[in-house]
């Protein structure tokens, strides 16, 4: 890894042993892009690569007479010259001029990564990522931009973002300024995102990309159940073990914009930042601004190896503290179990009979506090309910570890019922456009989260139950998306600021909570998967991924999530049957072989269950205690498509090839089929390997694959519907 700077060409090269990312000075002193892929060899002269002619109808500087913005690659793109695309950013001058040119002034290479003020970001030592910052100035307005590059050693990855300051003699407006910006210099690929909405989350869908542009985006304040923050761009024949491929992932938790754009000169532009939609920003006189961080990496070796890519960053270099790298424990939540509609003596059943399984965590869902019996009531008063816990959370906390268990609740900060004694206080503290009718989601409004004086309050609260009671876990929900997005703290000229200040609020929340409390697991939550993205990692190392436990439809919302977020981020749970979405029934055996792909847990009563499903929970959480190391933190390959096939499969392989996990899973029998074969991945070669007694080469498995059909005699040859099975696979 090193970052080169040739100072006669003023060209940059930032590689490492996979990747290479080089871009120059341009004739017009700004940035441009000049190749991002595999590592190529360092030359001091990559200057030819520039289109210096102009087209027909072209614009060109008026110096060079032969240089337009939109035959070359940009790396920050600007407003209103000769580039036409999509711009980066831009800024709303005192004179309405919406016009910047930011030319090369300086910069810095230096070991390490810096963090960003209140943002979530990766992290990096000395020996493990270098970073360039390259300074750059408009003169005319003095506002001064600095482009940040990361290049991590282990990774084929760039982390990026920018950062303005006004050093000019007025306040002046950032009417938009993303992330990052990658322009290539062809347009065959295609575009993956992972889309839905409640309970149906991260699902791929791949299209075709020409001339014109696509995008997703949210606006819902959260990242959002029906855009994900992370894309992928791949070649036409890019699979999931060959090919070329680049992703872009947003560490951050708000509105997003994720894009690609297709000039008619055959460049094809990336953008990704906060979205401009629901963005203006005062940037006052000496005051700077900075952008989230977008991560990018990229691979030829097709989408398993990308992915890999950002399960390993991200647990290693983005989660934080104690639960880095730390198998997560195995809990039981009662919401699905009792709703909201508990006493202490119900939680302690559900707890003993979860302990006499092995279970190691209990979560108290929602209900515990204020006057709170349905979703009507209650939220915002972060105050024991004394008819359900009559003895206070540090009661049934210490009555539950008696029991032989950690213990932890939920909450939801952000909200506030207008049936509440917050809300009858401080009618102030809500998102509201004044003169406007207020929608509700699930009844609820959300606190205005910009103003300080709100946050510091939920704090308080918080921090009251927090630390008078034995907490191990906090469950962080969030449970409707803003709109009518107005704050009475902030003046007119600064309400298109209050998007982003309500997620730095949350973050700042967090950062707090997480430093009072440094040994506190938090699962972040948002009606299931509604913020399930890279910033939320930061602070809460697990997500719950979906509030539909649905074993089969899980299958493909964890398969989605699997692209993007590492499987110990991945909240999965066990519940009853009939699923109380979806209605269907999988055996207690498929419940789990599913959930264990992840961070495991119950979300049922198991003194509801019968006498030989309990054993087979007893057997789970023996099995996820012994393989949940290898499960969470190894190599994870996704095998078999459930969006292709009525089957799915994945394997999770250590880190020295000794031992594996495979699932199988079949979503819906098909008749009078023979059973084939399944390509496993991530094996030794000559290493041998038993799975069920039987021995395999590595190779056998990995090139003829496993022979369906092996593991029962009524199994896949004549199919069952939702029946599944994980397999231990250990090298002699
Ligand atoms: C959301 C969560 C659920 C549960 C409920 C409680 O829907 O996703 O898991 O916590 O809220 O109200």
């Amino acid at each position: 890894m090193d970052i080169i700077w040739h100072s006669k060409t003023k060209q940059y090269h930032l590689y490492n042993d996979e990747i290479s990312y080089i871009m120059a000075v341009s004739p017009l002193g700004d940035l441009s892009g000049i190749y991002f892929g595999k590592r190529i060899h360092d030359k001091e002269d990559m200057s030819y690569t520039l289109n210096r002619f102009s087209l027909p109808n072209e614009s060109v500087d008026p110096d060079t007479e032969s240089y337009s913005m939109e035959l070359n690659l940009q790396e920050y793109p600007t407003f209103g010259v000769t580039d036409f695309g999509t711009q980066a950013f831009e800024v709303e001058q005192k004179n309405g001029s919406r016009l910047s040119a930011f030319v090369y002034k300086d910069h810095k290479i230096f070991k390490g990564k810096k963090g960003l003020t209140g943002l979530p970001a990766t992290y990096a030592g000395e020996d493990e990522a270098m970073t360039l910052e390259v300074y750059l100035e408009d003169e005319l307005t003095k506002m001064s931009l600095t482009l940040s590059y990361t290049i991590f050693d282990k990774y084929p990855v760039i982390a990026r973002h920018a950062v303005f300051t006004n050093n000019g003699a007025t306040d002046t407006k950032l009417t938009r300024a993303l992330s990052a910006c990658i322009d290539l210099p062809d347009q065959d690929y295609e575009w993956m995102q992972f889309s839905g909405a409640w309970a149906r989350e991260r699902i791929p869908e791949v299209k075709k990309i020409s001339v014109g542009s696509v995008s997703i985006e949210s606006r819902r304040g959260a990242s959002s159940a029906n855009q994900n923050p992370f894309v992928i761009i791949k070649r036409p024949g890019t699979d999931e073990f060959k090919g070329e491929a680049l992703a872009m992932s947003f560490v951050y938790s708000g509105n997003f914009l994720a894009q690609a754009e297709c000039s008619n000169y055959g460049r094809l532009r990336l953008l990704m930042g906060i979205n401009p939609n629901t963005f203006t920003w005062l940037l006052k006189k000496g005051e700077s601004f900075e952008t989230p961080e977008v991560v990018i990496a990229r691979t030829d070796s097709g989408l398993n190896d990308l992915s890999r890519t950002y399960h390993e960053l991200y647990n290693n270099n983005l989660v934080r503290g104690k639960w880095r790298n730390t198998p997560r424990p195995i809990l039981i939540n009662n919401w699905e179990a009792t709703y909201m509609n508990f006493d202490e003596e119900r939680i302690l059943n559900i707890a003993t009979k979860a302990k006499e399984a092995g279970v190691e965590l209990f979560v108290l869902d929602d209900g515990w506090f204020g006057d709170r019996d349905d979703d009507f009531s209650g939220l915002g008063d972060w105050v024991e309910n004394p008819k359900k816990l009559p003895q206070g959370m540090a009661g049934l906390a210490r009555k539950v570890n008696a029991i032989g268990m950690k213990f932890g609740f939920w909450i939801e900060p952000e909200m506030v019922n207008p049936d509440s004694n917050l809300y009858r206080r401080h009618p102030e503290w809500l998102l509201a456009t004044p003169g406007r009718k207020g929608s509700l989601g699930r009844h609820q409004c959300v606190l205005d989260f910009s103003r300080q004086e709100v946050v510091d309050y939920i704090y308080d609260m918080l921090k009251k139950v927090m630390e008078n009671a034995p907490i191990s876990y906090i469950k962080w929900d969030m449970n409707r998306a803003l709109t009518e997005v107005f704050s009475t703290g902030l003046p007119a000229e600064e309400q298109g600021m209050v998007y982003h200040k309500y997620v730095m609020g949350v973050y700042s929340l967090y950062e707090r909570l997480i430093n009072d409390f440094p040994d506190i697991l938090f699962e972040s939550c948002s009606s299931g998967g509604n913020r399930f993205d890279a910033g939320m990692l930061y602070y809460a190392p697990q997500a719950w991924c979906s509030d539909n436990t649905d074993a089969i439809d899980r299958i493909c919302i964890q398969y989605g999530t699997s692209y993007g977020y590492p499987i110990s981020s991945i909240g999965s749970h066990v519940s009853a049957v009939p699923n109380l979405q979806t209605g269907r029934s999988a055996s207690i055996a498929t419940r789990a072989n599913v959930a264990y792909f992840g961070t495991f847990g119950y979300e049922l009563d198991l003194n509801h269950i019968s006498d030989e499903e309990f054993e087979e929970v007893k057997e789970q959480v023996k099995f996820m205690k012994e393989h949940r190391e290898l499960i969470q933190f190894g190599t994870f390959y996704r095998l078999r498509s459930p969006f292709e096939k009525d089957q799915a499969a994945w394997i999770v392989v250590s880190k020295d090839k000794k031992k594996a996990i495979f699932g199988f899973y079949c979503l819906k029998s098909n008749v009078n089929q023979i059973p084939g074969f399944i390509k496993l991945a991530g094996l030794k070669e000559d290493s041998v390997y038993t799975l069920r007694g039987e021995e395999y080469y590595g190779d056998e498995l990995m090139n003829m694959g496993f022979k369906l059909g092996r593991l029962s005699t009524t199994d896949l040859v004549i199919g069952q519907d939702f029946v599944s099975y994980v397999e231990v696979i250990e090298a002699k």
